[in-house]
């Protein structure tokens, strides 16, 4: 188990699309040192959501662990650490709502992000096995985030108004007081 260095926005590799997982691989030592490493970095750098790509590994893997909560969009629903091979995300329905989101590949900074709020995805969990779920709000902007880095997409590219990219201390000096409970990725 170790944590591994997450490569940050400008490193090319994070805009490559990535490599499918192939499920043969899942019962190997190697497969579960690489998600014990994800657990351990995610853990370490403190993130809700790890994409392999973001630790130079170019697979079709992810993991989130999102605690959920009250907010003031309402309850945000809990995602318990889940570990998503070879995702495929489809929107249920377009409504799209925006947050603040940030990414341990871009340190430093927020950005608003407008996506739809009820998406559903077919997966494999850990073991290959068929996996699906439904989110809608925050977790499905949580997902939808951490599938872009599959496709070699950060955040950035999807924020429509540049003055909604702020530094982290701006944004919890003037953009936070504004936003109480509002929940950030
Ligand atoms: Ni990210």
């Amino acid at each position: 188990m170790a944590v591994r260095r997450i490569i940050r926005m400008g490193h090319p590799h994070l805009r490559q699309p990535a490599a499918a997982v192939d499920p043969t691989v899942l019962d190997t030592p190697e497969f579960a040192r690489l998600l014990d490493d994800m657990y351990d970095t995610l853990h370490d750098y403190g993130g809700i959501g790890l994409a392999a790509p973001q630790i130079d590994v170019s697979l079709r893997l992810a993991i989130i662990e999102l605690p959920g909560g009250p907010s003031r969009y309402g309850e945000i629903e809990r995602i318990p650490l889940t570990v998503f091979v070879n995702p495929v995300l489809s929107v249920v329905d377009p409504a799209a709502a925006g947050y603040w989101e940030g990414c341990l590949s871009v340190p430093g900074l927020r950005g608003f992000v407008t996506r739809p709020q009820h998406v559903h995805v077919r997966y494999l969990d850990e073991l290959g096995n068929e996996a699906e779920m439904t989110l809608q709000g925050f977790p499905a902007t949580v997902v939808q985030h951490e599938f872009d880095h599959l496709d070699g997409r950060l955040y950035i590219d999807r924020i429509d108004d540049p003055t909604k990219l702020v530094f982290e201390d701006e944004f919890d000096r003037y953009v936070l007081p504004a936003l109480q409970g509002s929940p950030t990725v």
